[in-house]
């Protein structure tokens, strides 16, 4: 798991938005995302440390789960946030909306990278992002993937490219990607689960 981060200041602020469904503007800061829009703040918070701040987020991660038929995508919390803390590549983060926990996922700097992309070192994955669902369908997962690039700009700082695979068979995956700029780049049929698209983002550097 990463240090770098300890969750206790937001980092990328997405300024001026119209809330989920309107535009955002990211401004380019120290430590975790965050997004400022008119029905709340987004937020992405790197889960590493023992801060109690951190330590408080880590509980309400574990305890959000995705609907039961969405674990084949994402697993839950429960499994894939103790797996990241045994893997240093990996970086578990929390989705905070309005100081509500609503989601999680991984941001994993070395994975199964090889298979996605000839450049893995300068590329970053996302695993195991779900949001919680009782929070679905509200524009939290577009807002989170908007936010991703500013993420990873910190925590992975050698990648150009976020990658991520999502079953051709999870319309509302690829379209919350889609909506926070993921393209298309491919197909990927590792995993066992089906064929899935390879998507890409650029990643947002402290250049930007
Ligand atoms: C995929 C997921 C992260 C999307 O998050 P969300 O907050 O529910 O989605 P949003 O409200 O931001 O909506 C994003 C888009 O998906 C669509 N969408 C959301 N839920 C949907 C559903 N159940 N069926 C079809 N489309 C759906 C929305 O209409 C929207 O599309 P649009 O931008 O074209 O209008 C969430 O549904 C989830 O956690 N699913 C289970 C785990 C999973 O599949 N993770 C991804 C693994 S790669």
């Amino acid at each position: 798991m990463s240090t770098r981060a300890d969750g206790g200041e937001p980092g990328i602020r997405h300024t001026g938005g119209l809330g989920p469904t309107g535009p955002v503007t990211p401004v380019a800061t120290d430590g975790p995302a965050r997004s400022i829009t008119a029905d709340g703040t987004t937020a992405l918070y790197v889960l590493a440390g023992s801060a109690p701040v951190t330590l408080s987020r880590r509980a309400a991660a574990l305890a959000l789960r995705p609907l039961p038929e969405q674990e084949k995508y994402s697993s839950r919390a429960e499994v894939t946030l103790p797996a990241a803390d045994a893997d240093p590549h990996r970086t578990p983060f929390l989705v905070e909306h309005a100081g509500q926990a609503v989601g999680f996922g991984v941001i994993d700097a070395v994975g199964y990278l090889s298979s996605l992309t000839h450049r893995p070192g300068r590329a970053a994955l996302l695993r195991a992002f779900y949001i919680g669902a009782q929070f679905q369908y509200r524009g939290h997962g577009r807002t989170a993937a908007r936010l991703l690039p500013g993420l990873v700009g910190q925590v992975v700082p050698a990648a150009r490219w976020l990658y991520l695979t999502v079953n051709e068979a999870n319309p509302a995956g690829i379209r919350a990607y889609a909506a926070g700029g993921f393209t298309d780049v491919g197909r990927y049929l590792g995993g066992g689960l089906g064929p899935q698209r390879v998507m890409r983002v650029a990643v947002l550097t402290g250049n930007h």
